[in-house]
């Protein structure tokens, strides 16, 4: 596995094995599970396999944990490589963007402004970071595949619509979330939690999972389904900052659970504000 701090370097690198498939993986480093599942997933679908490991700072707000994100540089590289990569690529920030950089992709459409996006959570200047810094690696690498993550479902909505809309020649791949043997989604963020924080947030799966069983066996309206996850939340104390049903096409409200259905939540335990997702019916994103 290669090493590469630079765009030219990365593109020297990929030129010299163009001929293949190239799978890309982009993370934010600090990996666990959740990610070496994709960098697995591209290693058996692609010829070449790159990991961009960038933490990002557009796609964070003032306030934000983009100092505090947790990173280990050394033991990121000793996992990728152990996985099968074939380049990592760790640009510094100057090298993503200049200090005059302008241009921003913005996507639209009610798939950013609510959940995350809603201007009084992240809002929706969060995914113009996300999408912008995508681009930019699709444009850098030019694979064949992208992977991401279901764990953050909503991300992968949203550069799956980037995709098509602006014709990026990449087939966009969702994974299946990867969690702890307790439900909890792996995120880099669970090092945030201390330990009675860290058994406070199984709530979060176990509530999405009650609900989704209870969709499985007949329970019907989305008022229902919700009430059943709730009931899971407040027995463990904790008050979600959201947590709803919307369709799995365009994130509107569903009224209905005929058509498939992302059941969302996210909650600030302790430090860490937590996020996961289900869907509903057998759906897959
Ligand atoms: P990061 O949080 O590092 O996640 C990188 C990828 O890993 C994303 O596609 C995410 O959905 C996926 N992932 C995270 N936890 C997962 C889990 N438990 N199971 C399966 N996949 C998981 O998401 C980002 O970085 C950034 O926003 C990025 C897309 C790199 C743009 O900066």
């Amino acid at each position: 596995m290669k090493v590469v701090r630079s765009k030219r370097e990365l593109r020297a690198a990929l030129d010299e094995r163009r001929s293949g498939s190239v799978g890309l993986v982009p993370t934010m480093g600090f990996f666990h599970k959740g990610h070496l599942s994709l960098m697995r997933r591209a290693r058996s679908e692609c010829d070449t396999v790159v990991v961009s490991s960038f933490v990002n700072p557009t796609q964070f707000r003032p306030g934000e944990d983009y100092e505090s994100y947790p990173r280990d540089e050394q033991r990121d590289i000793e996992l990728a490589r152990a996985t099968g990569v074939d380049l990592f690529f760790a640009p510094p920030v100057d090298e993503m963007y200049a200090s005059d950089h302008c241009t921003t992709v913005r996507v639209r459409g009610g798939l950013t402004e609510v959940l995350c996006g809603d201007p009084h959570r992240r809002g929706p200047e969060h995914f113009d970071g996300v999408t912008t810094v995508v681009a930019k690696l699709l444009n850098i690498v030019q694979p064949q595949r992208a992977y991401f993550g279901q764990k953050d479902a909503q991300q992968a909505l949203v550069v799956r619509r980037m995709v098509r809309d602006l014709d990026f020649p990449v087939e966009v791949v969702v994974c299946p979330t990867v969690r702890e043997a307790d439900g909890l989604a792996m995120s880099s963020r669970n090092v945030y939690l201390s330990p009675d924080e860290r058994q406070r947030a199984t709530a979060l799966s176990r509530a999405l999972e009650a609900a989704r069983r209870a969709a499985a066996n007949g329970v019907v309206t989305p008022a229902e389904v919700l009430a059943v996850a709730r009931g899971e939340l407040a027995a463990a104390g904790v008050e979600p900052e959201y947590l709803e049903l919307r369709s799995l096409e365009d994130l509107r409200p569903v009224e209905s659970l005929e058509r498939p259905a992302l059941l969302a939540v996210a909650a600030r335990i302790g430090r860490a504000r937590l996020i996961d997702n289900v869907t509903l019916g057998g759906a897959e994103l």
